[in-house]
């Protein structure tokens, strides 16, 4: 797995470790090191590698996988405003030194990529909510572009070379576990916000939607992905999204009452690159993976609270969630 450090990555290590597979991780720990991985016992090797790096392919090889899950990406939308060619670098031929490597393995190994679903459509096909996958494309982010362009390179490997995979266009998650930047920044900015006593800062006004998808389901997704016979020969990519839509004003309101703290909301700019609606239609992963969020957003919203604030896992957060 690469980006296996990663907030994602961590979470779907633990759940792979859990169900007794044995996995290598490839990150360069440029988000946040390795700290997510420590507690998590198992067969685990790590190696502290770029992508890019020309060392991967004997990585790749060397681990010999049955499935090549690959989460590494710059993540930060507005950097990818701010710098487009490092974006691209990471998240176009990245994706690109993933694929040759796994092409070249001996014993094929499925591939599953972590796609963007938010950014993969414009403003026209946000006309049609909740999105299906087939909705008009138009990134609005260099971003949006540099990963739907590791898309459109996995579905071209998979007539070329016959190499078996999907993407998972995943919507905004959230979860214990996200402090770095990211798609879904919005509810791990507020429940920083929260934790450290300060007023919640919108960007615009606060009308704007996010389809909020729970850490565990989405990794539940990358699961099925990796084992569900469908995959072979189906669609190229899933939206992974609840198919609910939350403006961010409702976000900091649920947030406020369910942590019990009075604190302010504020609005500053909006900002340039952010897509103002969407929400995924997840009929198709339902259909061929057989995978439904299962998380509610308030159950989603108090575990993360808990982990932020108590520091408890998320059973022990949806019990505190529910007192
Ligand atoms: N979080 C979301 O809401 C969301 C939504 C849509 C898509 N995604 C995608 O899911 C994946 C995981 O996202 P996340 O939220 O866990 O982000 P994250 O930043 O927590 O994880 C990304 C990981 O990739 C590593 N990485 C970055 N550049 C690398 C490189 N060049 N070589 C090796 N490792 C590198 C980082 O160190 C980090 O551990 C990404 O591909 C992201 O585009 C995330």
């Amino acid at each position: 797995m690469t980006g296996g450090a990663g907030f994602i990555g961590a979470a779907l290590v633990g759940r792979l470790l859990g169900e007794g597979v044995e996995v290598t991780v490839v990150d360069d720990g440029s988000a946040a090191g390795w700290s997510r991985l420590e507690p998590l016992g198992g067969r685990l090797a790590l190696h502290r590698l770029d992508v890019r790096d020309p060392g991967l392919p004997a990585v790749v090889d060397g681990a010999a996988p049955h499935v090549l899950f690959h989460l590494a990406a710059q993540v930060d939308v507005g950097r990818s405003v701010a710098d487009p060619l490092q974006d691209a670098s990471v998240n176009v031929l990245g994706t690109l030194a993933v694929l040759e490597a796994a092409r070249h393995l001996t014993r094929p190994a499925r591939v599953v990529l972590a796609a963007s679903g938010g950014s993969w459509h414009g403003p026209e096909a946000a006309l049609v909510r909740p999105t299906p996958e087939t909705g008009a494309r138009g990134p609005v982010s260099p971003y949006g572009l540099s990963k739907a362009a590791g898309v459109d390179y996995l579905d071209l490997y998979r007539h070329l070379h016959g190499l078996e995979g999907c993407a998972l266009a995943l919507a905004n998650v959230y979860g214990p576990g996200q402090d770095g930047g990211g798609e879904a920044a919005v509810v791990r900015a507020f429940v920083e916000a929260v934790a450290t006593g300060c007023d919640l800062l919108v960007h615009g006004d606060g009308e704007q939607t996010r389809d909020l998808v729970y850490v565990d389901d989405v990794v539940d997704a990358f699961w099925r992905a990796a084992t569900a016979p469908a995959v072979a020969g189906g669609p190229a990519r899933y939206n992974i999204g609840t198919g609910h839509e939350t403006t961010v004003n409702e976000l900091a309101r649920l947030l406020l009452h369910r942590s019990g703290r009075h604190l302010g909301v504020r609005h500053g700019p909006a900002r340039p690159g952010e897509v103002r609606h969407s929400s995924l239609d997840p009929t198709l992963a339902a259909d061929r993976l057989g995978w439904r969020p299962v998380t509610t957003l308030d159950d989603g919203l108090a575990a993360t609270l808990a982990w932020r604030l108590g520091g408890a896992g998320p059973a022990e957060a949806d019990r505190a969630g529910r007192a």
